[in-house]
């Protein structure tokens, strides 16, 4: 099928290179110049496992454009996977799916069926539908679906190729029968339902994945009150298969470009309804404080961070990813900064952007040992592999006073026992030796 895909980020780029997998003749529009000229030498302008090579498989298939109106004019559907960020007040900015929406309705000369896959919410997809109808300047059908995606960083590629479900919210058969005919191949369930329904599905699901790691760091901080062992307690819980093994580790919180973002969405439009959320505002207010839960912990060591030396190991929002939105370093590093700290930091992939929030503040290092190196204090942000390879001599040999804050729970707490050293987890015992 002949297929355009506006938006060339983590959900439109996975989606159109995933369609092209699949035989279809796709092209991807972006208003970024350079980052189409890129992908036109077959280079992915993100960091995604086995997207590149996907890219460069099926090239043939595969059209890159900054000219929406050739791209629109002929396809028999074209996916909206634009970005959906928050506003102030927490609700989605859905400035981009207009100004998509609105170049749509300007450039089809075809009937098409037009697929929001960004994250909008509930009643858009009527409102958009509505919005192009009225603004077509060709007489032709446009239906609109919504098709949200539910891709992870780093499994983006697998995640789309063998999703754990395919939504199609269609509001007629043409529309419905349409997406099945895009999706024919494709081996993952597949859910028909209204669009709401299917907008509705997107945030309940992120929003439960969200609110089940609040709850899990809640009884990680109540487990070190109370001497119990999270890792432990998260094993015996996941036994339940109505509770389920996965999303239960704790740590320093969520972030990234989804579970924020969404949470808050959610929870202003419920607020809209006169409905609050109370479990999803429990959820942001535990994860907020979470991300500071290592700076608290660091202040029992030392009074005033003023003059330490401070190792970060990783600053991505998880590893396999250079994505830094939301990421607990962020707010971290900044009052890092303003206690007058000086930071060594690592991370494989995400240092050059993390110098451009905080441009020349911070020393990078090529590998997580050298950050170490005459450190007064560490504090470990994401788990790279890097990091998890890390031992306990690392840390004793090349910090000043190895003082190790894991938000991550990177090392079995009994690596530490024998060592002088103070090693500080989530949810589990500390190791002090030191003082
Ligand atoms: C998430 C959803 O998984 C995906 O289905 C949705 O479409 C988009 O949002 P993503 O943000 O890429 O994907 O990453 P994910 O792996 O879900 O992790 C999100 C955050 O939660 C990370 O900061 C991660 O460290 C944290 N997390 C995850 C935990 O703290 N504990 C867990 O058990 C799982």
């Amino acid at each position: 099928m002949k297929i355009a895909v506006a938006g060339t980020g983590y959900v439109g780029l996975v989606t159109g290179v995933c369609l092209a997998e699949h035989g279809h003749l796709v092209t991807c529009v972006d208003v970024d110049e350079k980052k189409v000229e890129l992908m036109k030498k077959g280079v992915s302008p993100i960091y995604e496992e086995g997207l590149p090579e996907l890219m460069v498989k099926n090239m043939e298939r595969l059209t890159f454009t900054t000219d929406y109106a050739s791209a629109y004019r002929d396809a028999e559907v074209i996916f909206i996977g634009v970005g959906t960020p928050e506003k102030v007040d927490g609700s989605a900015n859905l400035k981009y799916v207009y100004t998509v929406a609105k170049q749509i309705a300007q450039s089809v000369e075809k009937d098409c069926v037009v697929v929001v896959k960004s994250t909008v919410p509930i009643g858009t997809n009527d409102k958009v539908e509505d919005f192009i109808r009225s603004n077509l300047v060709h007489s032709v059908n446009i239906d609109v679906a919504s098709n949200p995606e539910f891709l992870a960083q780093g499994t983006a590629v697998r995640d789309t190729l063998h999703a754990s479900r395919i939504v199609i919210g269609a509001g007629n058969n043409r529309c419905r029968e349409t997406l099945e005919k895009v999706y024919k191949t494709f081996d993952s369930p597949k859910l028909i339902t209204d669009r709401r329904s299917a907008e509705m599905i997107k945030y309940a699901s992120n929003d439960f994945l969200a609110l089940k790691i609040s709850y899990i760091n809640e009884i990680a901080n109540f487990c070190e009150t109370i001497g119990a062992n999270i890792e432990d307690v998260a094993a015996g819980m996941g036994f339940d298969s109505r509770i389920g093994n996965k999303f239960l580790k704790a740590g320093i919180g969520y972030g990234g470009s989804c579970f924020p973002k969404d949470t808050k969405a959610l929870h202003w439009l419920g607020n809209y309804y006169d409905q609050e959320f109370k479990t999803i505002k429990a959820a942001i207010e535990v994860n907020d404080n979470q991300k500071l839960k290592l700076l608290k912990k660091a202040r029992q060591y030392y009074p005033s961070l003023e003059g330490l030396q401070v190792a970060v190991l990783g600053l991505a929002f998880k590893p396999g990813t250079n994505d830094l939105r939301e990421a607990p370093s962020i707010v971290n590093v900044g009052i890092l900064l303003d206690d007058g700290a000086s930071i060594r930091a690592y991370d494989p992939v995400a240092a050059k952007a993390f110098d451009a929030l905080y441009p020349g503040k911070l020393t990078y290092c090529d590998q997580a040992k050298e950050a170490l190196n005459g450190a007064d204090l560490c504090f470990i942000f994401t788990e790279w592999d890097e990091v998890r390879a890390l031992t306990p001599e690392d840390f004793c040999s090349r910090m000043k006073t190895p003082i190790i804050l894991d938000g991550r729970n990177c090392y079995s707490v009994e690596s530490f026992e024998a060592r002088k050293v103070v090693y500080d987890s989530i949810g589990r015992k500390t190791v002090n030796t030191l003082f």
